[in-house]
């Protein structure tokens, strides 16, 4: 079986799907490689390293498509819509396409996979179980993205972290709010500890609480928190606009009080929550910095452009819209390691096999047989999954 790893097509997307030091693992499982030129030349992996490592190179794409029984991607088509649209002619029945996908933000985009007759799975999907860690690539991106969003703000930040007693005097230290403390926030809660700044961090789960004082900042109590903005996943619930209001009223004074806030609210599958109005963002000092790491998904800051700087009454507010490919060595060195294990879970010597039965699997499986069958896929599109499960399964 061989396995395809095609250059990444979204603009300035530096991350790669498979870097060389995975190979090994591929090869011993009896798949072979075959990597697109220059397809990990972004990430600083040359296509010496992956023949080095026993990876063939293919010239084009359409022969790495021809070639490849399974595609590793960091982004497939639904993560990539543009660029991503001229890989739908290359795709077939009979292949594996693995990726992120954002199938629910964008399930039409589902189903035009399902055309191509392909078995497409989404990496974002991955249940959150012990059993799938080494294959959570949301996490491992996350981690990456909020180390990365504390290092932006501090570069922006016309002040130094850390508190110095120095022969000219004393600096304070900087004050830094993380709004939103799943997997990024909490690393960005770390980062900005071991830069030195006074962290706090909030978060509607209660669980976080202690987490937030694990890593040595202070817990913004707002007594908003509440039980039921968790659902069984750990995941934070869409809640109504009245609670959104609440928690902004709330925060406004911590938010005024920062030098830099950082956002990784989100909720999956939903638009961003608003959190920082255009209002509380006058209310802050000017030279203030905001790095919005929930742009991509249309951001927790009004004012926030994805992908742009903006410049409001002399505080800054970034809206980095792909801040795991800012640090491509170390995301893609993940992320291979979690899209292979996946790839490998699904291995019996050396052919795929797609155990719909296993939770892992049919949690990301996407398409099948020419057909949509996830679920939560389906019920956006207002399909029954019970006339997908009743397709037989290959
Ligand atoms: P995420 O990226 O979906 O959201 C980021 C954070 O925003 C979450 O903590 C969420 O509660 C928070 N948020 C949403 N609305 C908010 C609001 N209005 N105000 C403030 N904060 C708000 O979250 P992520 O990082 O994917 O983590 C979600 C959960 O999954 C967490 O409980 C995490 O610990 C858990 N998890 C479990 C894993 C496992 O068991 N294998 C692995 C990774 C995460």
């Amino acid at each position: 079986m061989t396995v395809g790893v095609p250059r990444e097509t979204f603009p300035n997307e530096r991350r790669v799907a498979l870097v060389p030091a995975a190979i090994d693992r591929l090869r011993k499982a009896g798949l072979s490689v075959l990597v697109e030129k220059g397809a990990g030349e972004a990430s600083g992996h040359s296509d010496a390293e992956y023949t080095g490592k026993g990876a063939a190179i293919a010239a084009g794409r359409t022969e790495l498509f021809e070639q490849a029984d399974v595609v590793l991607q960091v982004r497939s088509y639904g993560a990539n819509v543009e660029a991503g649209e001229a890989d739908l002619a290359l795709l077939r029945a009979g292949q594996a396409v693995i990726g992120f996908c954002d199938p629910l933000a964008n399930p039409q985009i589902v189903k035009k996979l399902a055309g191509t007759g392909a078995t497409a799975f989404a990496m974002e999907l991955m249940p959150r179980i012990t059993r799938a860690q080494p294959m959570d690539a949301l996490s491992s991106m996350a981690t990456v993205a909020g180390y990365k969003a504390v290092l932006l703000a501090a570069d922006r930040l016309p002040k130094m972290f850390p508190m110095l007693m120095t022969a000219a005097g004393t600096v304070q230290p900087a004050k830094v709010l993380i709004i939103g403390v799943g997997v990024a926030g909490l690393q960005a809660i770390a980062t900005a500890k071991r830069l030195g700044a006074v962290v706090t961090a909030y978060d509607i789960r209660p669980a976080v609480k202690e987490q937030v004082q694990s890593l040595g900042a202070r817990f913004l109590e707002l007594g908003l928190e509440t039980t039921e903005a968790e659902d069984k996943g750990g995941y934070a619930k869409a809640l109504d606009e009245e609670f959104y209001r609440k928690q902004r009223e709330m925060m406004a004074g911590a938010i005024a009080e920062s030098d830099v806030v950082i956002t990784t609210a989100s909720v999956p599958g939903k638009k961003a929550p608003v959190l920082v109005t255009a209002e509380m963002v006058r209310g802050m000092k000017a030279g203030s910095v905001i790095v919005d790491a929930a742009a991509e998904r249309g951001g927790n800051c009004e004012l926030t452009r994805p992908g742009e700087d903006v410049e409001e009454n002399g505080v800054t507010i970034l809206g980095p819209d792909n801040l795991p490919s800012l640090v491509p060595v170390d995301a893609s060195q993940m992320y291979a390691r979690n899209i292979s294990t996946f790839l490998l879970h699904m291995v019996t010597e050396g052919r795929l096999e797609v155990d719909a039965e296993d939770e892992i699997v049919r949690e990301t499986l996407l398409t099948r047989d020419g057909k949509v069958v996830h679920p939560r896929v389906l019920e956006l599109l207002g399909e029954s999954p019970a006339g997908a499960q009743s397709q037989p399964q290959q």
